[in-house]
């Protein structure tokens, strides 16, 4: 019976929905009548139980305004990148561990996700990406060798020779070069971005063009001081300030920083990455965090960081939102970085900063065209299709 119901339900949505090109804030029943970038979900955390096509890319920066020094841009950043919900680890035991995203690190950076935060440590003779308890992976707490992901990531800095990637490492090696060894096993040597290139002083960076001319486009930061002397790999909070993660630092209105950061407003760090996840990872409020509450939180912090836009933005689930999400954020930050516009969308090569073109023409019809009342006839078959897709869900439920 509820096969049959689900089978009713896919070869309806297969019949009637396909290769739709719905805007951001439409009703929808499945990811592909979305346009590019953009999925199909509904966030129940916001009251919001229709459907609707969210965001799930930033616009690149790169392709609006190259030139910028890397501290004048802003990344989508993912927390625990490694912890895909679903994924079994490669030990062969189920996972007892908190997952962070959902998808694999080459489906987050084909979406324009360019911070990667992974946790490494010793593992079975090698590094493998991994949560802990007290400090010490286990078969159900590993997720994978590090070598992999590491393979994902030189694979697309290979295929894309203008993106540039950022990874910073929760760093629980000991092993001697342990990262080192890493890092040249995949392939990653070739990219690396030298510490000698990285301003100590709050300086500008190197400019993107700069970085992409030289292929010094893989920027890795460490938790563990030591290893910039002794392996040449940043300690991350000698070149960047960051807000407290975790539920400290979602209290609205206050962005405290984190204890091993300097505060926020030192501008004698030039980057700035702001987190914005609960203690524990939470899919269900995650669409209800990556929205509102997040712009929010980069305002706050904003003011906290003596007025300076977050460079790297940090969330889990980053595909969930219940409209513009994490990307819209993004697109603020570097539109505020790049042209002192509220969006990327808005700067120009070779203009003047903050002289911002207003889309007067250009706004009043998008905005129609997401209002539902002006798309009656796919209403009324959303109608049906919402009714199905209830049915669907309750079917699946009491089956339980
Ligand atoms: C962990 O997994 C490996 C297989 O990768 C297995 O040989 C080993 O016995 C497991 N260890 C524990 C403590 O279960
Ligand atoms: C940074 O902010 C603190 C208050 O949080 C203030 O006392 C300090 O003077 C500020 N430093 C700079 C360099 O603005
Ligand atoms: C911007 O300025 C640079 C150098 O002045 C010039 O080469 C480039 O063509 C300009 N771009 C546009 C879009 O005007
Ligand atoms: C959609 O249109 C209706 C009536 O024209 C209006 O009341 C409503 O505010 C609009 N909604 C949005 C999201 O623009």
């Amino acid at each position: 019976m509820n096969f049959r119901i689900a089978t009713m339900f896919i070869v309806t949505l297969s019949l009637c929905c396909h290769s739709r090109a719905l805007k951001e804030g439409q009703s929808c029943v499945a990811d592909g009548n979305c346009d590019s970038g953009l999925h199909c979900e509904f966030c129940l955390a916001n009251g919001n139980i229709r459907p609707r096509c969210t965001r799930i890319q930033p616009l690149n920066p790169l392709s609006e305004v190259k030139g910028m020094p890397f501290n004048r841009y802003s990344w989508l950043t993912t927390h625990n990148a490694f912890a895909r919900l679903g994924q079994r680890s490669a030990t062969g035991d189920v996972i007892l561990a908190p997952s962070n995203q959902q998808d694999s690190i080459t489906a987050q950076l084909n979406n324009g996700v360019r911070g990667l935060m992974l946790d490494m440590y010793d593992f079975k003779n090698d590094i493998w990406l991994c949560h802990s308890f007290g400090g010490k992976c286990y078969n159900y707490t590993a997720f994978q060798p590090a070598i992999n992901v590491l393979k994902e990531i030189q694979v697309f800095l290979e295929a894309n020779p203008s993106e540039i990637v950022t990874i910073i490492i929760e760093d629980y090696v000991t092993s001697p070069n342990g990262l080192t060894k890493v890092f040249d096993a995949a392939g990653l040597r070739k990219f690396w971005f030298p510490v000698s290139r990285m301003p100590k002083n709050g300086a500008d960076w190197p400019t993107i063009d700069a970085m992409i001319r030289q292929n010094q486009r893989l920027v890795v930061f460490t938790s563990k001081s030591a290893k910039e002397s002794s392996e040449g790999i940043a300690y991350e909070w000698r070149y960047l300030v960051e807000n407290q993660y975790g539920n400290g630092g979602m209290k609205a209105g206050s962005c405290p920083n984190r204890a091993e950061s300097s505060p926020l407003n030192t501008t004698t760090r030039s980057l700035v990455l702001m987190n914005y996840f609960p203690d524990n990872p939470d899919i269900t409020q995650a669409c209800k965090h990556n929205s509102a509450p997040l712009i929010s939180m980069m305002n706050t912090c904003h003011e906290a960081a003596g007025k300076r836009w977050p460079n790297f933005i940090a969330v889990d689930f980053y595909k969930r939102s219940d409209g513009g999400g994490a990307p819209e954020a993004v697109d603020a930050a570097n539109g505020q970085l790049v042209c002192g516009c509220t969006t990327i969308g808005d700067c120009k090569a070779n203009m003047t900063f903050g002289v911002c073109d207003l889309p007067e023409a250009s706004v009043a019809p998008t905005v129609a065209s997401t209002n539902e009342t002006s798309s009656a006839h796919l209403d009324s078959r959303l109608i049906l299709l919402r009714w199905l897709f209830w049915t669907v869900l309750i079917a699946i439920i009491m089956s339980f």
